[in-house]
């Protein structure tokens, strides 16, 4: 069934110490990867020789240890454009993650419509998708939740969700000024053909942002193949840290991006009473980093790109497609989207049950999924659930742990129905 050997698999997997313990007296069966990835040897590494050798602030000492810190930590832009396979057009700006991502982009893509317009109170319209993670919802709502128009003209739309059928047509595809989408989505792992939504439009969309928080690590289309302006992601779902994450931006939107932030690092001058910001990535990069998050995550980079990207994906959609099988054929148990394309998640409900019970009796088993709403409530509202069981896979997971899901499973729903 995989695209790796075993002992591939075993070597991958002996670089993740966190899959060889147990839980609750039985071997680990990470399977909670879209909440958050885990983390292998040499990113670890990289974490702790910055703090045991290069502990410095970047950007600001001109003596040894800031000068190693800054350039561990600049070159790591570098890493990222390549692997993400984007153009000379296209900057990297280090963020904490997708939130402060999108929060970044609300602000500034709003500030930057309302200045070409010369209209200080306008409001975009924003197209969204129903499959969005919170994260590329709540911002928008702070944005013009106070704008007294959004009571008269809707300034927000969403493509609509169907299991079957994917996305589908918005009946009003005639105009958006900002298109803000997933291209997988974490809760269903239903991948969005994001070029084909961009080109329903009969006049493109001023801005398109991505949320690439899981197709950043379980697609391997490279960036300049993706129509896009802002493409957003976060490291800890990608084997590196915590607190990494990045956007890839056009170089043209960057230099109309006004800051969400504002404080030291990202200012070219300030006076009493004016600042004027730095250019390019860094007037977006106030304070102090993460440095070590992003070292870690230039680690991370280096890691995935020493490994076959296609096997990855190959190994994962096997594990997947073995896995939406296996738990379709449980009494009662049903795959949210059954059959739709999709990496890396797999949801599921079992009728009659609540999934935390059935999450809960998973991790008795030593399984880790993760259940909930998954930071998609309207979703989950469409749906008709209170929320699902999801399964998400890794490169480093096995076939074995996919039937470890499918028992435990079995005897949760024995136990629960
Ligand atoms: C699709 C998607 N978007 C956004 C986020 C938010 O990412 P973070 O919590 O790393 O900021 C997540 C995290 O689960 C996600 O899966």
């Amino acid at each position: 069934m995989s695209a790796f050997s075993d002992s591939q698999l075993r070597e991958i997997r002996a670089d993740f110490p966190a899959l060889h313990q147990d839980v609750n007296g039985t071997p680990l069966v990470y399977l909670d990867n879209a909440a958050s990835s885990l983390t292998p040897q040499p990113v670890i590494h990289a974490i702790t020789s910055f703090y045991a050798k290069d502990r410095a602030n970047v950007h600001r000492g001109v003596h040894t240890l800031s000068q190693r810190a800054s350039t561990r930590y600049e070159a790591v832009r570098e890493k990222l454009h390549q692997f993400l396979g984007a153009d000379d057009d296209t900057e990297i700006i280090f963020t904490s993650g997708t939130t402060i991502g999108f929060n970044m982009l609300a602000h500034g893509v709003t500030a930057a419509f309302r200045k070409q317009l010369e209209q200080p109170d306008a409001v975009p319209q924003v197209m969204l998708s129903e499959l969005e993670h919170h994260a590329n919802i709540v911002p928008w709502h702070m944005m013009y939740d106070l704008a007294a128009q959004c009571t008269k003209n809707p300034f927000l739309r969403y493509f609509e969700f169907d299991q079957s059928r994917g996305l589908l047509n918005h009946p009003d595809k005639n105009g958006c000024d900002i298109l803000s989408l997933t291209a997988l989505s974490n809760a269903t792992g239903v991948i969005v053909d994001t070029n084909a939504v961009v080109e329903l439009f009969n006049t493109p969309p001023q801005f398109i942002l991505i949320d690439g928080a899981q197709d950043v690590v379980h697609r391997h289309r490279p960036l300049d193949a993706l129509i896009f302006d802002a493409y957003v992601f976060s490291g800890h779902k990608m084997c590196g840290p915590t607190g990494s994450g990045a956007i890839a931006i056009k170089k043209y939107l960057l230099d109309q991006l006004s800051p969400l932030i504002g404080g030291g690092d990202m200012i070219q001058s300030v006076s009493w009473h004016q600042t004027t910001f730095q250019k390019g990535v860094h007037k977006l990069e106030a304070g102090t980093p993460s440095i070590a998050s992003v070292i870690g995550l230039g680690a991370a980079v280096d890691y995935l790109s020493d490994l076959d990207v296609h096997a990855c994906h190959a190994h994962e959609h096997a594990l997947m497609t073995y896995a939406e099988e296996q738990l379709s054929r449980i009494d009662g148990c049903r795959i949210i989207a059954p059959g739709l394309e999709k990496a890396g998640a797999l949801s599921f409900v079992v009728d009659g049950t609540h999934p935390h019970d059935v999450g809960t009796l998973l991790d008795e088993q030593g399984v880790a999924v993760r259940t909930g709403q998954h930071c998609t409530e309207p979703l989950m509202n469409k749906l008709g659930v209170p929320g699902t069981v999801r399964a998400s896979f890794m490169f480093y997971n096995t076939p074995e742990e996919v039937d470890r899901l499918v028992n435990a499973t079995t005897q949760a729903v024995a136990l629960l129905r």
